[in-house]
This record gives C-alpha cells, structure tokens and sequence, in this order.
C-alpha cells in the first residue's frame, strides 16, 4: 500500500462549501467591491471585535498600510521582534525606515519586554509585536509600555485570528493589528489580509489609501491623497467567509490537536511554546523545540521519508543574510529558535496517529 503525503496544512474548505456563493459571484457580475467584499469585511470586524476593519492583499500590505498610516518615514526606527517571517521587516524597509530587532521569549516566542526597552531609542517611532504562531502573551504588557512612552503598537496577528490575551480578542488589543489569509494561516482565501483598528481617524485614512485616496463626495469619486490598491476579489471574500463563520470550531479543533501533540511530545523531551494563563491561541502552526540542538533537519527528513511534511518554525529576522549584513547584530534567542524549532501539520481531520508514529520512530 502507497501511503498518501501528510500536509502541513489543508484549507479549511472545500469546492462543495462555497460553490454556490461562487455561482453567485460568476452570475452577479460583480467581481470585486461587492457584498461578499463587504460582508466578509464585516465578519472579520465581528470575529476580532474590532470596531473597524479593512480587507487588504496580504498581512505584509497590510502592515506597510499600517506603519504609513502612523506616518512612519524614512530616519525613523521601528522596533520589531525578531522571531517572524521576513514579512515583518520588509514592511518597515517598504516604507523607507529602518528595523530594530528586538529579542524574544525563548519560551514564548515573543518579544521580550526588557529588551523592547533597551532597543527604544530618541528616533524610534512604533513597535511592532508578533504574536508569534497565533499566541498573543505579552500584548497587552507590551502595549501599556508603549502607551507609557507615546509610541503606538503594531500587532503582526498575521497567525493570530481567533486568539486572545487578558479577555480581549487579537484585533482589539494593540493600536493597528494586520492578519494574514494565506493558506498556512488559520483561515485562507489563497492571498489575503485585513487590518484592524479602534481609531477613526486611521480607520478613514486606511479606506482611502487602499482604494486609491478615494472618497465619494456628492455622488462621485473624488481623490484627495495619494492611495494604491490593496482590494479583494469577490471570489476570495466568498471563500474567506465560509470559514471565518466556523473560526471557533476551527480554533477548537486545531487546538485540541495541538494538546495532544504536546501530551505525547513532552516525554520525548520536545518544548511546546508557552503561553500565559490569561492567554489563548489558535494553533496556527504547532511549533516545538526539538529535545537536542541539531536534531531538527535530521527529523524533518526523517517525516518527508515517511511522506509527512514538516519544516522550521520560523526565522530569526537579524539573521537573515540581508539583515546580518546591513545591521549586524544577530538576537541569539531568535537566532537559537529558528535552528531548533519545528512545525508539524495541524489541521481538521489530519492523520494524527501517523505523525506521532513517524516521530517516535526517529528516536
Ligand atoms: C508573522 C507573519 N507576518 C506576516 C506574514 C506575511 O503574511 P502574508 O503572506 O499574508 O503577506 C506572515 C506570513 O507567513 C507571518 O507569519
């Protein structure tokens, strides 16, 4: 018997689910900036509680959207965590400023609080926190030490829907929160993001800028600033809002999964990333610390030959050659976890069984 490839991850939806809002879109015409746009819009807005929310391109439009609605420019710092995918820092690069990297939890997988502090200096002007595959402990920490210092805060949520720290949804803690819709991400419409926030004065200016510095004044367009185009497909909007009505079923079930990995991981020695008591995640990417340093590309070529996809958890952005080479400065817990930290598939239905299995023949 042939066995079948182990994803790392499946969409959460299938042709049958959203052919008949497919259907629809092809029979209305109406491809893009219509009702499946809006009212995915406002399901974003509902599953975050965010008072106001915007659908862009990707989490990486949304986050350069982000840091030009704060008026980031180039001179000035950004302070970023420096365990993320490179998304992170191109954003600031894309908007002309330059990244700090700040260290983070090697428990926790986000940045750190005291070395936040020690990398804020006169010319830094936004911090963006990442809540690291999904997990948003140290937001709100991090956030009021911000609001201390008059320095607004990003949350790269890119991983993060559906999660929550201290009671509050991700979306609704940090100044301006970006999330990703790509298909590693808890829900997919292929490319895709969104940006919330509580502000009305960012809320409008992003409407603008993603259309084009449009406005409708007196029944016609009218273009007061500068804008580009971060718009969604209606077919994406049709796909994303299938799933986004199941987020807590999905959430519960990744999970769930992900609580049993730990059960049967931990007496291998694997370290699950952490989180706060008053912290809930989604499970986004299930990420460990494998039990030896250097054991980590020996066993994720162990799983694609026992056809069971697996990779690295994620980067160490001051690592990366660009950025080694440009500032110089390596964080060494980040640098530590993007060696030795893996993700293994998480998702509805998966082959569970068969994972452990191909793990604990490893050893
Ligand atoms: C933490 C983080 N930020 C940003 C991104 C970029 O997301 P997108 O592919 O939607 O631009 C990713 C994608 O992996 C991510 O993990």
């Amino acid at each position: 018997m042939t066995l079948s490839r182990v994803p790392l991850i499946r969409p959460p939806v299938a042709f049958d689910d959203v052919e008949e809002s497919l259907r629809a879109v092809f029979e209305s015409g109406i491809f893009t900036r219509g009702e499946y746009v809006e009212n995915f819009r406002a399901e974003v807005a509902k599953a975050t509680t965010a008072t106001y929310a915007h659908l862009t391109t990707s989490a990486t439009t949304a986050l350069s959207a982000a840091l030009r609605v704060l008026g980031i420019r180039p001179g000035d710092e950004v302070a970023v965590a420096d365990f993320s995918f490179p998304a992170t820092s191109n954003a600031v690069e894309e908007v002309g400023a330059t990244p700090v990297f700040v260290d983070v939890s090697p428990e926790t997988f986000n940045m750190r609080i005291d070395a936040l502090e020690a990398a804020i200096s006169d010319r830094t002007r936004a911090v963006i926190f990442v809540s690291t595959f999904g997990n948003p402990t140290g937001l709100h920490a991090i956030r009021d030490l911000c609001r201390g210092k008059g320095l607004p805060i990003i949350d790269d949520a890119a991983c993060a829907i559906g999660s929550h720290e201290r009671g509050a949804r991700s979306g609704k803690i940090a100044d301006l929160s970006c999330f990703s819709f790509h298909p590693r991400k808890v829900i997919t419409t292929g490319e895709g993001g969104a940006i919330t926030t509580e502000r009305k004065e960012w809320s409008d200016r992003l409407g603008r800028m993603l259309n084009h510095g449009a406005v409708v004044e007196n029944g016609r367009w009218e273009f007061v600033e500068p804008g580009t185009n971060l718009r969604l497909t209606e077919f994406q909007a049709a796909i994303g809002i299938h799933q986004l009505r199941r987020l807590d079923a999905i959430v519960a079930e990744r999970n769930r999964i992900a609580g049993e990995y730990r059960k049967a991981l931990a007496p291998l020695g694997f370290r699950a990333q952490t989180y706060a008591s008053d912290a809930g995640g989604n499970s986004q990417s299930v990420v460990f610390r494998v039990p030896e340093p250097g054991m980590r590309d020996r066993l994720i070529a162990h799983l694609k030959g026992a056809k069971i996809e697996s990779t690295l958890g994620t980067y160490c952005l001051s690592g990366t050659a660009f950025n080694r080479k440009r500032y110089g400065k390596v964080c060494p817990n980040a640098e530590s976890l993007e060696k030795e930290t893996i993700t293994l598939p998480c998702y509805e239905g998966m082959p569970l069984d068969r994972v452990l299995s191909g793990i604990q023949s490893f050893f």
